[in-house]
């Protein structure tokens, strides 16, 4: 399948020349970008840079009949699929609050028994932080303390956002939307687009949402004061104890319209369904660390089964995962 290419060849940028098309900005190398996050958090050398809090725990996967038939993926084969699974909360804090107005994140690694590997990193919201990498590094960038004053400068932070609007859309989402009661009770949306190729041999745009069997709960108000600030492990070992943590996957599809580029706009909520899977949690660590720690849960183009679309910040966060790894394990 056609894959799109990173940067503009040669041929085309002459012809923007030509035109005078103002050129595209080249894509950041996954380098830089994370050479932009330790702009801001300092040297990745232990932990991830972005959700480094969190639990590693255990289940399995089951796709539905629908499942089968939407995906040639070996794990959408109907067997049941391992899981090693990794509830996180968003930020650089290793030691974040479980109370905060952030995203909660679930990385999954699926490995069938023969042997094939799916990861993802899914959050607790249904947009990101950024319409496409060059947005995202420079909002990065802009963030890093000003070498002048060691402090980020407050103006050329207002000053980008407003020439970037888009990157205060997921902020304004959680702003107004509780945070979850339990790792067990959101919604984690995978938010980028993907292309599924099912056994009609059709190819279907989809985004995909993991959904609580047990409900959507939310902190309230007065829990946001009374709760411990690390809350989140203790209740969901309580939670498993007495039975394991459900979610329902489920693929949304594109309507006339749909931008499948943009992982800034959600997708209105009457399109197309599928209930595709059964991820189900039996176990989660009693401790930090185990066997999710070594994992960047990052989706790779999985042809034919599970391909990217053509979003660039979905080819762009292959890499930079990698690299990352790289630097936070050596
Ligand atoms: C340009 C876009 C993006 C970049 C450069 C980026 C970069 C990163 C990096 C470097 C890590 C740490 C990886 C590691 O050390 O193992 C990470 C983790 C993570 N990212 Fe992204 N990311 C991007 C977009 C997204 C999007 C759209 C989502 C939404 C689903 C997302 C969700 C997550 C989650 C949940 C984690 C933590 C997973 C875990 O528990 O290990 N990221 N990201």
């Amino acid at each position: 399948m056609h894959r799109r290419p990173l940067t503009l060849g040669l041929a085309a940028a002459t012809l923007a020349a030509l035109l005078a098309v103002p050129p595209v900005a080249a894509q950041p190398t996954p380098e830089e970008i994370i050479n932009g996050f330790e702009g801001v958090l300092g040297p990745v050398r232990s932990y991830r840079p972005s959700h480094p809090k969190g639990l590693c725990a255990a289940g399995h996967f089951t796709a539905t009949p629908e499942g089968s038939r939407l995906s040639v993926a070996p794990v959408f084969s109907g067997q049941r699929v391992n899981t090693i699974i990794r509830f996180g909360v968003a930020g650089a804090n290793p030691q974040a609050d479980d109370r905060a107005r952030s995203t909660r994140g679930l990385g999954i690694r699926f490995e069938t028994a023969a042997g094939d590997v799916l990861d993802m990193a899914n959050i607790s919201a249904p947009i990101f932080g950024a319409p496409n990498p060059t947005v995202f590094l420079e909002n990065l960038r802009v963030r890093a303390p000003d070498p002048a004053t060691g402090r980020p400068n407050a103006e050329r932070i207002a000053a980008f956002v407003a020439a970037n609007p888009a990157v205060t859309r997921q902020g304004a989402w959680l702003g107004a939307t509780l945070p979850p009661a339990s790792w067990a009770t959101t919604p984690y949306w995978g938010v980028n687009a993907f292309r599924f190729q099912g056994q009609d041999g059709q190819v279907r745009h989809a985004r995909w949402v993991f959904e609580p069997r047990a409900g959507v709960q939310r902190l309230t108000a007065e829990q946001m004061q009374s709760l411990p600030r690390d809350f989140l492990a203790d209740e969901i070992r309580a939670r498993i104890a007495q039975g394991p943590v459900e979610f329902d996957m489920v693929l949304q599809f594109p309507g006339p319209g749909d931008d499948v580029t943009n992982p800034t706009v959600a997708w209105p909520d009457d399109r197309p369904r599928a209930v595709v899977g059964r991820l189900t949690v039996t176990s989660v660590a009693a401790g930090p660390g185990g066997p999710c720690d070594p994992i960047s849960f990052m989706t790779l183009d999985q042809e034919p089964g599970i391909s990217f679309s053509d979003d660039p910040t979905l080819h762009a966060r292959a890499a930079p995962y990698a690299v990352s790894l790289s630097r936070r394990t050596n």
